[in-house]
């Protein structure tokens, strides 16, 4: 049982967060409170802070429960018993040996800690709180993880896959660098700054890590057809394992989303939906999809406990990298806040296995300022996050209403962190900056996550002499218009040293601004 109270050791009292419920409204406004089903209050809300407003609905959990929701696809005789019924609390068996899941052992609610057995479930029968997976670990040794695969899969005792994961079609995702950042650290008057570099994953995105993670669950439960609803990374990484696996893929994105993610989707050939609305319209309708297509695994919906999993290894990584142990301060970028929550997740179950040292880390959360909920809830002090509308360059990181946003404010207040935003013009710089000084093209949530370190450390927030990571999350070559001012091509000179002598002239000098 050595993790298994990890998971729920975060169910203490809270007041009731906006979760994953896209039944959800996605802001206050008239238009969505039309679209809105009936609201009933969460029965028993504890509170633990001032809220404005409790957005998580029983009624709308009730009914996808009762539609079956909830469950895995219909049976497939080879996936176990608890598919095609309601959550139930189930007593937990200790075994050594991996399961079909590995050595995750049960889902415990993050809000109440109940547990219920693993299959196709992914709300709390008993408050319709979020599930996530708990594990009953054996002995890891550092040697032995590094003597596995060059991806994700050398933590695979660490997550709820099946043991033979690694030998299925698969993308392969995670090792990706992590870079010492000196000439960045020297322009912020830092002492260690490192990058992770999350564009070396085979989309380019951290997302093929969580994607691999819930398609190897997915299909262990009977699944057939992997989907999402996606602010982009998200659907071209489901695209392509899904191609890889051999299997359809569904993938549905806001209409405006940036044209180099939609080609880059497009390209694998799956079925994508553009849909005429926010993220949270498109996690709305998903949410409803995944309660009519039994056999439909929306990743990021009805098996997101096992992909939120994934992030975890960006945590792994990160410590083994640095000779297995943990930064003094990291800093993450935030949409719906899984990737930090399991961050610091993975930093705990590797305190927790004695595999480093347990040495004191703080956490901070990155968001856009035109979409910044819960920096709003961080500020003011809320247990509880606020949805709001979007209005950002930065899409990858648009969602108002974010599932783990009260697990996010859970994590930094704990660590002695914080959440702060940055706008779209000093995103758009921090791009520039990491660019220049390190030879790294961020995409905007990358310039997000870079543009909130300076303004952290601006604040006197984050301690410069500290050793530092951050997460760049994503490949500016899918957010191209965030620098196409200004940086595009020159002038076309003619092919003689004249005209070159003439270009250069005109150049500002090398040490001027
Ligand atoms: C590039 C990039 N970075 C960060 C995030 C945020 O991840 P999370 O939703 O886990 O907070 C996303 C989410 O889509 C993303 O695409
Ligand atoms: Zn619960």
């Amino acid at each position: 049982m050595l993790l298994a109270g990890l998971a729920a050791s975060c169910a203490e009292a809270r007041s009731a967060g906006p979760g994953d419920d896209p039944l959800e409204p996605p802001h206050r406004d008239a238009c969505c409170l039309l679209a809105w089903r009936p609201a009933v209050l969460k029965p028993a809300v504890l509170v633990r802070g001032t809220t404005p407003w409790n957005p998580r609905t029983a009624a709308a959990s009730e009914a996808r429960a009762t539609a079956g929701a909830n469950s895995g696809p219909a049976a497939d005789p080879a996936a176990g018993t608890d598919e095609g019924e309601r959550p139930r609390p189930v007593s937990t068996t200790t075994t050594k040996n991996p399961s079909r899941f590995g050595f995750a052992s049960h889902l415990a609610c993050r809000e109440c800690g109940a547990t219920t057995g693993l299959g196709g479930t992914h709300v709390c029968a008993g408050c319709f709180g979020p599930l996530e997976v708990a594990y009953d670990l054996p002995e890891l040794t550092r040697s032995g993880i590094e003597s596995g695969p060059p991806n994700i899969w050398r933590y695979a005792s660490l997550l709820p896959v099946p043991p033979g994961v690694a030998a299925s079609p698969n993308t392969e995702p995670g090792c990706t660098r992590l870079l010492r950042a000196d000439q960045l650290a020297r322009e912020l008057g830092m002492a260690a700054l490192w990058v992770k570099d999350e564009r070396g994953n085979p989309t380019h995105s951290f997302k093929d890590r969580v994607v691999a993670v819930a398609l190897a669950a997915a299909v262990e439960m009977g699944y057939k057809v992997l989907a999402c609803p996606s602010t982009g990374n998200l659907a071209n990484a489901v695209a392509a394992a899904a191609a890889r696996a051999g299997i359809r893929s569904v993938v549905l994105i806001p209409a405006d989303l940036e044209p180099q993610k939609i080609a880059a989707t497009a390209v694998y050939g799956g079925t994508m939906v553009a849909v005429d609305g926010t993220y949270d319209d498109v996690n709305r309708l998903a949410s409803e999809l995944a309660d009519e297509r039994e056999d439909w695994a929306f990743v990021n919906v009805n098996v997101r406990p096992y992909y939120a999993e994934g992030s975890k290894t960006i945590g792994y990584e990160i410590a083994e990298q640095l000779g297995w142990r943990l930064p003094e301060q990291i800093v993450v970028p935030v949409a719906s806040g899984a990737q930090l929550v399991k961050i610091d997740k993975a930093f705990r179950e590797l305190i927790e296995l004695g595999l480093v040292a347990d040495t004191r880390y703080r956490v901070f959360g990155a968001q856009a300022a035109g979409c910044a909920p819960v920096v709003a809830a961080f500020e003011a002090g809320y247990d509880v996050v606020q949805p709001v509308r979007p209005a950002t360059i930065a899409k990858s990181l648009a969602i108002g209403n974010p599932a783990d946003g009260p697990y996010v404010l859970d994590v930094v207040r704990r660590t002695g962190g914080a959440v702060a935003d940055v706008g779209d013009p000093e995103l758009v710089s921090a791009i520039r900056l990491l660019a220049r000084t390190e030879g790294i093209f961020a995409e905007t949530a990358g310039g997000v996550t870079l543009g909130v370190l300076r303004r952290l450390l601006a604040q006197g927030l984050l301690d410069p002499g500290a050793e530092t990571v951050i997460i760049n999350s994503g490949d500016g070559l899918k957010t191209l218009d965030a620098v196409a001012d200004g940086s595009g091509a020159p002038p076309a000179i003619r092919p003689t040293l004249a005209a070159f002598r003439l270009f250069e002239e005109s150049l500002p000098a090398p040490d001027s601004p």
